[in-house]
């Protein structure tokens, strides 16, 4: 393979993560065991993330725990601060204050200091346990599809080639994508990229996925074989945090949803709690608007 320009390696290194635990925590493919996998274990916790951007203050201290296993979505009107949020527990955006730790990586800031080398350092050790999925796919246009996910392996973890493509080919074949492995991104249809997407952030292992609108780019039978494929890693154990305006997924497949508007997180709870019966007015509110 090719080497890459440095400032994609960079690119890759976000979207790095760690594997092993996916196989200690696979599930038997039935539905009703899903709950078996999820364990008491707090994979990620957030605590008290403020974010402002020059005077407008976007994240007001949202906190979170979330457990080996869950599927949490995150709902709220356009610019209440969801992107953001999720972008802060990846440390793509570095919190004004507050703390992030996924598995052991801690990063707290106590507000208003430098961000340091050493910071990054831990930045980068944390963002090394999260895949990250976005609304645009971002797949590397001139890398096939089984390039794509075996690159990230390559140069940030120095798999062998043999390896990084063993991993890539048998995460293509479970997004469905096994008869496609040799084909270009733009070949392939919107619904196709991102489940590749998919395949290509899992490759890294992660302990955490996390998704940032990923299907609103897509027509609604597309988006279901996306949604399909994250239902299936659900059941799989994997741990997921999902942005999205989809309330029918976020009603169905969540095992918790939080509802944030302006910049906190208003209401959280099981779906049947948050969609049926909300307590707050905000909550409420919002979903007469858009139910
Ligand atoms: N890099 C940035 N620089 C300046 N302002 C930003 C930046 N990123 C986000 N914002 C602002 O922060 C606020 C929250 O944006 P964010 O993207 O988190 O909202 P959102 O809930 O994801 O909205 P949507 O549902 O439309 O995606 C908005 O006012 C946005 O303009
Ligand atoms: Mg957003």
């Amino acid at each position: 393979m090719e080497l890459l320009p440095s400032a994609w390696v960079a690119d890759i290194s976000t979207v790095a993560s760690v594997f092993d635990r996916i196989d200690v925590v696979r599930a038997p493919h039935v539905q009703g065991l899903r709950k078996l996998v999820q364990s008491d274990e707090v994979v990620l916790e957030a605590r008290d993330i403020r974010k402002a951007f020059d005077t407008n203050t976007v994240l007001n201290g949202m906190s979170l725990r979330v457990e080996r296993g869950e599927l949490v979505s995150i709902i709220g009107p356009s610019g209440c601060g969801k992107s953001t949020f999720l972008r802060c527990l990846n440390l793509l955006e570095i919190p004004d204050g507050g703390q992030v730790r996924i598995e052991d990586v801690l990063v707290s800031r106590a507000g208003g200091e430098r961000w340091t080398r050493a910071d990054e350092k831990q930045a980068h050790l944390l963002r090394a346990h999260v895949g990250m999925v976005f609304q645009s796919f971002n797949l590397f246009p001139h890398y096939t599809v089984l390039q794509n996910a075996m690159l990230a392996p390559r140069v940030v973890r120095h798999v062998t080639s043999e390896a990084a493509r063993e991993t890539a080919s048998q995460l293509l074949e479970k997004v469905g994508l096994g008869h496609m492995t040799d084909r270009y991104p733009q070949t392939l249809s919107g619904g196709q990229q991102q489940r590749a997407a998919i395949a290509r952030a899992l490759a890294m292992k992660p302990a955490v996925m996390l998704y940032d609108e990923p299907t609103s780019a897509l027509d609604p039978e597309v988006s279901e074989e996306v949604l399909n494929v994250m239902r299936a890693l659900d059941d799989d154990g994997m741990t997921q945090i999902v942005v999205t305006h989809d309330m029918r997924f976020a009603r169905a497949a969540s095992d918790r949803v939080l509802f944030v508007e302006g910049g906190v997180i208003v209401e959280a709870g099981p779906p049947e709690h948050i969609f049926s019966d909300p307590v707050d007015p905000r909550t409420r509110r919002f979903l007469r608007t858009i139910l």
